[in-house]
């Protein structure tokens, strides 16, 4: 077998979870809850192969519009998650991360707070960087940068003939993460929703109909080797 070229980054819209409760008979609710087990395992089969950064959209800034029910469980959710990583943070070596407004006052202020502390517990591990998009929009992000880099101009910290890609990369919330290598979306639909369009310029994209509570080990392993199938140019010719 030849050994095979393991994206240094993965990106992943985990779609899905609503049409899978609603195949089942179950309420949204029980969909993300088998979609975060679903992450979990990913997560931990993901740095055992080498992966450095996975990132994975969890809650856009568009998420807020969902009904109240379906919000609050979510926020439950991840509060969990949370308490459990917490727990657990002295057996695991990923590196936790989010990226998004963060300070935005529709986040519950406790559940920012523990983001906030398990990033500064993880932060001097080893493993992988687990990067979770929370309240993010690319749009947004792009809108944060730039007013970023007005208060920068106005404050003469900054030129705006200085401006070129590296730096302006470096006013994202993905500072210091290499771009995606590769973008998997599950459930069948073929976009991208406001997920990273600054860093996915150059990344091969895998989509698949496999709902994402179904999204398994062997499904990843499916997507990197479609991956290994693909000739990056990056704009050059061969
Ligand atoms: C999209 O499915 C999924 C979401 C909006 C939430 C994704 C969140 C998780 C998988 C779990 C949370 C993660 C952590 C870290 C605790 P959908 O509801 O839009 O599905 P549908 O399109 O079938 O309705």
């Amino acid at each position: 077998m030849t050994e095979r070229n393991i994206p240094r980054h993965i990106a992943i819209i985990m779609d899905g979870n609503g049409r899978w409760a609603k195949e089942k008979g179950l309420p949204r609710n029980e969909g993300h809850r088998r979609g975060t087990k679903a992450l979990e395992k990913i997560i931990s089969y993901a740095d055992k192969i080498g992966v450095e950064h996975l990132t994975v959209y969890a809650f856009s800034t568009e998420n807020w519009k969902r009904p109240q029910e379906e919000v609050e469980g979510l926020m439950k959710l991840f509060d969990r998650y949370l308490d459990k990583e917490l727990k657990k943070v002295d057996k695991d070596n990923h590196r936790f991360n989010v990226i998004g407004d963060l300070y935005s006052n529709d986040i519950p202020s406790k559940l920012r707070e523990k983001i906030l502390l398990l990033q500064n517990k993880t932060k001097d591990k080893s493993g992988m960087y687990f990067h979770m998009a929370f309240n993010y929009g690319g749009r947004d992000e792009i809108l944060r940068a730039c007013k970023k880099i007005m208060k920068d101009v106005e404050e003469g910290k900054l030129k705006g003939d200085e401006m070129n890609e590296d730096l302006f990369s470096s006013y994202l919330d993905t500072i210091n993460i290499p771009d995606p290598d590769l973008m998997i979306r599950t459930s069948g639909e073929i976009r991208t929703s406001n997920f990273l369009p600054w860093q996915l310029t150059y990344t091969e994209f895998y989509f698949t109909s496999c709902l994402w509570p179904d999204f398994t080990t062997k499904e990843l392993d499916k997507a990197i080797d479609e991956f290994n199938s693909r000739k990056r140019r990056f704009g050059k010719s061969e």
